[in-house]
């Protein structure tokens, strides 16, 4: 395997146009912090890189919901996702944002070079023109009918309901998310990156050159591939994002795929003014960008384009893990359904327990599929391996040597088979662990780093010296010098998982940060050395607890199915305005009785009824042949407004008019007295 001088490693910059939930984290935060502070105590030299992707139509939508520009959407999120991700102990080397200054310069720079080497190619073509609004419509502003499903308010790029990737000429009656009106299609100039032209480049370098990449990211990748590459519009029609440098471009910025992952470079400009170029230009750098499924395309065959097509040195991705999505529940997490477990939520309600959630997120990382996130497994997790297993085995060494050894540790006697096989095996789970780290399976890790807190509960449960300290301590000091050494050993290896906890553990154990090749020596702690008091690693989460979670994902789900029959609701026709007293008194209005009926010829909407109103009887032509049949009118009580001047109608005399109940999907339902009354009744 190469030995690299670097690691470079970016994880996907979130989106700030709301906090950051269990998803986020599980997918690519934790897996990349894991990777990164492994890496670190293997004494490598690391750069984590990641910010706040803050352009693009997410942005401008969500602002346009809260009435507030898009930079005061990115400035509040922005925060709320830094504050998160340093409270779960993200260990980003810089979180800087796609609003920077050096960013925007950075971005503008690198499609300004590619204009200049005439990597675009510059096409005009029809894109759908919001003309009350005056603004060219992103996918994202054209909502319409899917033309797979059926849902009604599918996006231009995409339907919500039945997950289709769309394209807004696939929309059935498109209108503007912006108006509500109908868009018609105008002309206009964008640039675009002919992927096509890379295609067989892309070939060699993923299809034969990085089999080794993770089977899902590898098999979306070759179907792109086998499916045939499109030059992609790396500009857009939009008043919010990176200016496009070139002149004639007024209105247009850089699309926000195209300006996002350059801010993997523009921050590690920020961090290292001097020295980004050896960071990305060079290839005794290893660069790892973790990411979350639906940029697989992305991280794998757009950026990497833009990376070729600039030369200057750049380097590739060694690798892309992604993950597939965490569900919760059984229910995939939706910010628009608020179907999530936020993080800045969590830290409010489980103070202190940032690293119970690194650990079920990891333990149960989507890592080849979809996986679910329940609050039942997070109790069981927590309550069975993180108390029963790592805290009760290291609980239990510390407490005997206060007990047994005045809280210092123990002379080490001859070792037995038992403490010799307990050592080794934490010797090989360290490669293990290993292994599994650097081909990105950190379930794995994680089990493997469990396994020497299971190695250690047995060892003790085996030795039992609680029952031979009367008899033989010189034995005990023995078996707690070994369980110390593997205490120790467990602050190393779980340093990249359980950040809070190791440090908690290396306080109680009165001992610095050791590097990873430490891990699994039985020398660790020196004898004689004075361990601090003992103090719990983890503690048990009730029921009640749980039972208080899922009873807000309850409320949440009914808060949702009650938002739906509503939106399901027909609308109603605005208010008409006010109306006199004594002009609604003018009319006239009257119960009566139809007593034929027929359609009116040659239209389909009107009838023509000869109705008993108790006073008279005369012709009403009514708009209803849509709603009901002759027969259906015939002998029905109805109400009509009887003293309305007569208009004629296809040549008829109409006299009054008949009340109805109107819906705005045209929807329409005859009015009549809840029991039948005499004709000519009046009403008011
Ligand atoms: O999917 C997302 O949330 C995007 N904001 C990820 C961008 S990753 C990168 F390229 F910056
Ligand atoms: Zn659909």
């Amino acid at each position: 395997m190469k030995e690299y001088k670097r690691y470079l490693i970016t994880s996907a910059l979130p989106y700030a146009n709301g906090p950051v939930h269990i998803g986020h984290l599980a997918g690519v935060y934790v897996p990349a912090d894991i990777y990164a502070r492994y890496l670190r105590l293997r004494g490598r030299d690391v750069r984590f890189i990641c910010g706040s992707d803050e352009h693009g139509v997410p942005i401008t939508l969500q602002a346009k919901k809260l009435g507030c520009s898009p930079q005061d959407v990115v400035d509040k999120y922005h925060k709320i996702i830094k504050e998160s991700f340093e409270k779960f102990g993200i260990s980003f080397d810089i979180y800087s944002r796609t609003t920077s200054a050096i960013h925007e310069k950075t971005a503008s720079d690198f499609f300004r070079k590619l204009y200049d080497d005439g990597k675009f190619i510059e096409k005009e073509s029809e894109q759908f023109y919001d003309e009350e609004a005056g603004q060219f419509l992103a996918d994202r502003y054209i909502t319409g009918t899917c033309p797979k499903c059926g849902a009604e308010n599918a996006y231009g790029d995409q339907c919500e309901k039945c997950g289709s990737t769309l394209s807004p000429d696939e929309l059935i009656n498109p209108k503007s998310a912006i108006s509500g009106s109908n868009p018609v299609k105008k002309k206009t100039k964008h640039w675009y990156l002919p992927l096509d032209k890379y295609e067989s480049w892309l070939k060699q370098w993923i299809l034969a050159d990085h089999k080794e990449w993770k089977t899902n990211v590898y098999g979306q990748c070759k179907s792109w591939l086998d499916g045939g590459l499109q030059p992609r519009a790396v500009s857009r029609d939009l008043d919010w994002g990176v200016p496009v440098p070139v002149e004639g471009a007024e209105g247009k910025v850089l699309y926000v795929w195209f300006d996002a992952p350059i801010g993997y470079i523009s921050n590690t400009i920020e961090l290292m003014p001097g020295q980004w170029e050896k960071w990305w230009k060079s290839e005794d750098t290893k660069m790892v960008h973790f990411i979350g499924k639906d940029n697989i395309v992305f991280h794998c065959i757009v950026f990497p384009v833009m990376l070729k097509a600039y030369g200057d040195g750049f380097i590739l991705p060694d690798n892309v893990p992604a993950n597939e999505f965490l569900n919760l529940e059984g229910d995939k997490i939706s910010t628009s359904r608020n179907w999530a477990i936020w993080l800045n939520e969590y830290l409010d309600e489980f103070p202190g327990q940032q690293d119970v959630l690194r650990y079920v997120l990891c333990a149960n990382a989507p890592e080849t599929k979809d996986n679910d996130f329940t609050w039942k497994d997070f109790q069981t997790r927590n309550n069975s391996e993180l108390v029963a297993i790592f805290g009760n085995f290291v609980n239990r060494a510390v407490v005997l040597t206060h007990k047994y050894f005045d809280g210092k540790v123990p002379h080490k006697g001859e070792l037995s088979e038992m403490d010799r096989e307990t050592l080794a095996c934490v010797a090989s789970l360290k490669d293990s662990i290993e292994r599994s780290i650097e081909n990105y399976r950190f379930r794995e890790a994680l089990k493997e780093a469990m396994d020497i807190a299971r190695a250690g509960n047995k060892y003790l449960a085996d030795t039992e010296p609680w029952k031979i300290a009367k008899t033989d301590l010189g034995r005990v000091a023995t078996i707690l010098n070994v369980s110390l050494q593997i205490c120790a050993s467990l602050s190393i290896a779980f340093e990249p998982f359980l950040p809070f906890t190791t440090e908690k553990l290396r306080q109680m154990l009165n001992m610095d940060k050791k590097p990873w090749d430490v891990l699994g020596s039985s020398e660790i702690l020196e004898e004689g050395h004075s361990l601090n008091q003992p103090q719990l690693l983890f503690s048990k989460i009730e029921d009640e607890t749980i039972a208080f979670q899922l009873e807000k994902l309850d409320r949440i789900k009914k808060e949702n199915e009650a938002k739906k029959a509503n939106e399901q609701k027909p609308a109603y026709a605005p208010l008409k305005e006010e109306c006199a007293f004594d002009d609604f008194m003018k009319m006239d209005i009257r119960t009566a009785t139809v007593l034929e009926a027929e359609r009116v010829p040659k239209t389909d909407k009107l009838l023509k009824l000869l109705i008993d109103t108790g006073i008279d009887k005369r012709v009403i032509v009514s708009g209803i042949a849509e709603c009901y049949s002759p027969e259906e009118m015939v002998g029905k009580q109805i109400c009509i407004l009887a003293n309305l001047a007569p208009r004629k109608i296809r040549g008829i005399e109409s006299k009054g008019m008949i009340l109805m109940s109107r819906e705005e999907n045209g929807k329409m339902k005859i009015v009549s007295p809840e029991e039948r009354m005499g004709n000519g009744a009046s009403i008011g």
